[in-house]
């Protein structure tokens, strides 16, 4: 089975053809255009400039996807398209996009929840991680932990109460005037950084659950720089303290989770992390030291299928047409779309009083 995945929820226009085949997955092309260049002079992602980006590229995109795979899309079995969460502009270029191409070939359309291709990677991965896994999403969109029971059914055990691990580190690095994203950048300055030099918050560290919260360090920093006396000599152990104190709270917070899904799925085969800050090296290094204190495999898939790309949206393709799961050419984009519906809307002051 051959899935072309289109994706073009935020700032990556992306293409990729992955196929199903008796060895286990392949990603036969993985092709992505990232929008820095647009974004960079404005400190993150414009949604406007971003769906134009993706109307300019994503023909040129699917091209080069299909060329590299040396294949025609009569040679496909579906089409495969990120409809939702994201920037609306986006979502309905790749949708009507990958329904155009649908419509034309005659091949199904398979709708796909982007935080699905995130929490399904690892499978195209490490095709041995079976369900019931735990899951660590964490994204500039999202975080959090999640059970992984199945295709299309997740259980949130929690989420950010405010910014997004992503964001934090995004934002935290516009601050310091490190580039967008601030993720890498922010990773790359820490190499050189004392870490301990600045005191910064952790949220929410050593209460029960496994909600997160980051505005708090966001303002910490902002009061740090504001109160003067630092300079560029200043920059690396800034940024080293940044990563390290959104670490520890991840790492704090998913230690509970970990707890809860021992106790609750003695039947868990392995933590997963997914979503860009998934690729962050000091984050993937302390993950797998919990796993392994629970017993637990730890799964992260390459940096690079970390961030957003189109093989895993492709993937999804794959997994949900296995099972018979596609979708009509009238289904919407939908720019907030949970993977655990059921989930409570979280209220940060009822959370953090229930804590104390
Ligand atoms: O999953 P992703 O590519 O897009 C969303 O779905 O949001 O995640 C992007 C986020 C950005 O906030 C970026 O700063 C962060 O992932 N990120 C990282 C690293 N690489 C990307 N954060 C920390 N360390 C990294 N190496
Ligand atoms: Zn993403």
């Amino acid at each position: 089975m051959i899935v072309l995945g289109i994706e073009t929820s935020c700032d990556e226009t992306a293409a990729a053809i992955v196929a199903a085949t008796p060895q286990g997955p392949r990603i036969m092309s993985n092709q992505l255009r990232a929008q820095f260049v647009e974004h960079a002079p404005f400190g993150g992602v414009v949604p406007e400039i971003a769906a134009r980006a993706h109307l300019d590229h994503l023909d040129t995109v699917i091209d080069r996807a299909l060329a590299e795979a040396n294949i025609t899309l009569a040679e496909i079995d579906g089409v495969a398209a990120a409809t939702g969460p994201g920037l609306i502009g986006g979502l309905i270029v790749g949708a009507m996009m990958a329904k155009g191409i649908a419509w034309g070939a005659g091949k199904p359309f398979i709708a796909v929840n982007h935080l699905e291709g995130h929490a399904l990677t690892a499978r195209l991965t490490d095709d041995a991680v079976d369900f019931p896994y735990l899951l660590l999403l964490v994204s500039g969109g999202h975080c959090q932990l999640l059970v992984c029971a199945g295709i299309g059914l997740y259980k949130r055990l929690g989420t950010t109460l405010d910014d997004a691990a992503g964001e934090a580190f995004d934002k935290t690095a516009k601050l310091i005037g490190l580039g967008y994203p601030g993720g890498p950048a922010i990773e790359q300055a820490s190499n050189k950084g004392d870490a301990c030099r600045f005191v910064l918050p952790r949220p929410l560290k050593g209460r029960p659950g496994c909600d997160f919260s980051f505005s708090g360090l966001k303002t910490a920093v902002r009061q740090l720089i504001a109160d003067g006396g630092l300079d560029s000599g200043d920059t690396a152990d800034l940024a080293a303290a940044v990563q390290l104190a959104i670490c520890d709270a991840l790492i704090d917070r998913t230690t509970n989770a970990v707890d809860w899904f021992r106790c609750h799925h003695p039947d868990g085969t392995a933590l997963v992390a997914a979503g860009g800050v998934a690729a962050n090296e000091q984050l993937r290094r302390r993950l797998a030291a919990v796993a392994e204190g629970a017993g637990l495999r730890f799964v992260v898939p390459p940096p690079s299928l970390c961030t957003d790309n189109a093989a895993m949206i492709a993937w999804v393709g794959i997994e949900r047409l296995l099972l018979g799961l596609v979708d009509d050419l009238d289904a919407a984009p939908h720019p907030r779309w949970p993977l655990d519906a059921d989930a409570p809307r979280q209220r940060r002051a009822e959370i953090i009083k229930g804590c104390k």
